[in-house]
């Protein structure tokens, strides 16, 4: 049996080809067996995409806006996080699943081919984030930096290296946005942009409470919106996930809540790494036809 310490830092492990965190993919038949509810909602994204922002937004939205209902708990037991196992420490998503009141919001960073079927067969409502990509590379070299439960990413320049080659947790940035973007053709799936929400929140949550079957009035959505913002998160303990073991998430090294903007990415990318990045961005996504700027 598998201790907390003996997954710390562990290097990926290849599940169906795609590399997984180590301690997720340590029993992962439990995972294809999962048993979904059709009226289950999946939150998807690559990792560092804005989850923790659309599920409190999406939680919020389910509550009409009432922000002490959504101070009921901690993000990730309002949303758990469908993959998250963590050997010693008692951390299991199909676990707290278990006992999650329906309708249950269920968040995961899984490709297309690894959610489980079940979730496909019910034809469960998801809503997929997308941001782009520059920013998400910042962010997750800042995450791996914080979180133990992921091989450390090098420096800057090695870390990007591994990003572009898809060496990182859940794979390339690249066919995971474009594989979802691909499935809302045939399956109930909203796909939304991180920068459209930073740009005109309100816009964005009324499609997300559109999708949800909710209408909501202006007060309700101004108060969502302030509720979201990145400032009141910020310092929102039951959301910015200082609740989590510091031995698996370290705050001092970088805060989960870390900037919340759109285009940090310049205070990172040389001139090279941005013509390198922009070279392969134009060959990997040449195909779908869905807006996405690199900006
Ligand atoms: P940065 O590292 O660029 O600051 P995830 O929840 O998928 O792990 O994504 C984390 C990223 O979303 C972090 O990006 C975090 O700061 C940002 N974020 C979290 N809450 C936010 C909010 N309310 N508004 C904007 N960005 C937010």
């Amino acid at each position: 049996m598998a201790t907390t310490e003996d997954v710390w830092r562990k290097d990926l492990k290849m599940i169906h080809g795609y590399p997984m965190i180590y301690a997720f993919a340590l029993d992962w038949e439990r995972m294809e067996e999962f048993q979904s509810r059709p009226d289950d909602l999946v939150i998807s994204t690559y990792p560092k995409s804005g989850t923790t922002w659309i599920s409190e937004i999406v939680d919020m939205v389910l509550n009409d806006g009432n922000v002490e209902k959504c101070k009921r708990d901690v993000i990730t037991s309002k949303v758990p996080m469908l993959e998250m196992s963590v050997p010693g420490l008692n951390i299991s998503g199909i676990e707290q699943l278990k006992t999650t009141p329906p309708p249950r919001i269920i968040k995961t960073h899984l490709p297309i081919d690894l959610l489980p079927k079940s979730f496909w067969e019910n034809k469960c409502k998801m809503i997929y984030l997308a941001r782009n990509a520059k920013d998400v590379a910042v962010s997750f070299y800042h995450f791996d930096l914080m979180n133990s439960l992921h091989p450390l990413p090098g420096t800057w320049e090695e870390y990007l290296h591994k990003f572009l080659a898809g060496n990182v947790p859940y794979g390339s940035w690249f066919s995971h946005v474009k594989s979802w973007w691909e499935k809302k053709k045939e399956h109930p799936l909203l796909f939304l942009y991180y920068e459209d929400l930073k740009q005109n929140p309100k816009e964005e949550i009324k499609k997300i409470a559109s999708f949800l079957g909710k209408t909501l009035d202006n007060e309700t959505l101004d108060r969502i919106i302030h509720h979201t913002s990145f400032e009141m998160m910020k310092d929102n303990p039951m959301v910015n996930c200082t609740h989590m073991p510091s031995s698996m998430l370290d705050h001092s090294k970088s805060p989960f809540m870390r900037k919340g903007v759109v285009g940090d990415w310049k205070n990172y990318f040389t001139v090279a790494q941005n013509e390198k990045f922009d070279a392969i961005y134009k060959k990997e996504m040449s195909g779908p036809t869905f807006k996405f700027c690199t900006d």
